[in-house]
């Protein structure tokens, strides 16, 4: 089968078992209190291309593991990864009122049940943790790194920057500490769970890093670079937003086609990282490909 055809195939199938997850774990729409369990199923299942919880279910299966083990480590991640959108779409933040081809949740649920959904989902997202298949060690490990990486030495700490830098001329230095905090970091981690959990020997946990650190870069500069050229249906955001806020970006920075040529380097690079895994990294680098290539 085409490398293409099978990404695909396989990324639907591993998002079904991530779905399953998140649907049984999750109370139902219409337990008390409705307006938080409501808010939260409605953005977490509101599409999104659940690329986190597959890196990590994908780099666990390359070692001939069940990924079903690691489904709610994945899973959490998404629900990490969803709070994060839901809190970066508030007013106070970016003001978007689409996010996943729908109504942002704000502008359906009001302002403070966005904030407490986005607040739950975070919180709750490491006591699915807990369930996962896999050591007690690795969860107390897992629990740590996530928290470090989702929060004051990671995503929040990125999205305080980004905030702060609106309207701002920022350094290069900056704009890369920006990408790094509130995108790569948490994309990275996704790899080195996957590979932790299926005891990856330490140089290949290291070069899966060396994937993650790049990818995770050339993914937010596509994000970047589609506020700019995207389709706001095929994106299912809106576009244009970053220019509006003086937004410190990559094109912003660079410029469109040296962003462009960046991303293009550094997912060869990613690519390159993959080397000492040999053959069974193929969909890896498929991967780095269709993310640098994607619409949405
Ligand atoms: C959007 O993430 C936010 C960024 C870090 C750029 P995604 O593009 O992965 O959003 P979904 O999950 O597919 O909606
Ligand atoms: C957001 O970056 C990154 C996080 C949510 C942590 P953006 O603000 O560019 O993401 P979009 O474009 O709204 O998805
Ligand atoms: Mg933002
Ligand atoms: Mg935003
Ligand atoms: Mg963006």
């Amino acid at each position: 089968m085409d490398l293409k055809v099978m990404l695909k195939k396989d990324m639907k199938e591993k998002q079904e078992l991530v779905n399953i997850i998140l649907d049984r774990y999750l109370p139902r729409k219409d337990e008390y209190p409705k307006s938080l369990h409501k808010a939260m199923r409605y953005s977490l299942f509101a599409g999104g291309k659940r690329l986190r919880p597959y890196l990590t279910m994908l780099t666990y299966q390359m070692y001939k593991k069940d990924p079903e083990d690691i489904t709610p480590v994945a899973a959490a991640i998404e629900m990490i990864h969803t709070y994060t959108l839901i809190h970066d779409d508030l007013p106070d933040i970016d003001d978007d009122d689409y996010r996943r081809g729908k109504k942002s949740c704000h502008v359906l649920f009001g302002e403070g049940e966005a904030l407490l959904a986005g607040d739950a989902l975070l919180v709750n997202a490491f006591e699915l943790i807990t369930y996962a298949n896999i050591s007690p060690d690795l969860k107390v490990r897992f629990v740590r790194e996530l928290a470090h990486a989702c929060g004051i030495s990671g995503t929040i700490a990125g999205q305080m920057v980004d905030i702060e830098s609106e309207g701002k001329k920022v350094s290069k230095k900056t704009l890369a500490y920006i990408h790094e905090n509130k995108t790569a970091k948490l994309i990275n981690i996704c790899l080195r769970f996957g590979a932790l959990a299926a005891g990856a020997p330490a140089k290949e946990v290291a070069a899966l890093e060396d994937y993650g650190n790049h990818l995770g870069l050339v993914f937010q500069i596509v994000d970047d670079l589609l506020d700019i050229e995207g389709n706001p249906t095929t994106l299912g955001k809106s576009t244009g937003k970053d220019a509006e806020a003086g937004k410190a970006t990559f094109p912003a920075v660079w410029g469109v086609e040296e962003s462009r040529t960046q991303a293009v380097e550094l997912t060869q690079k990613a690519k390159d990282s993959l080397a000492p895994l040999g053959e069974k990294a193929a969909l890896l680098k498929e991967l780095a490909d269709s993310m640098l290539n994607r619409k949405s």
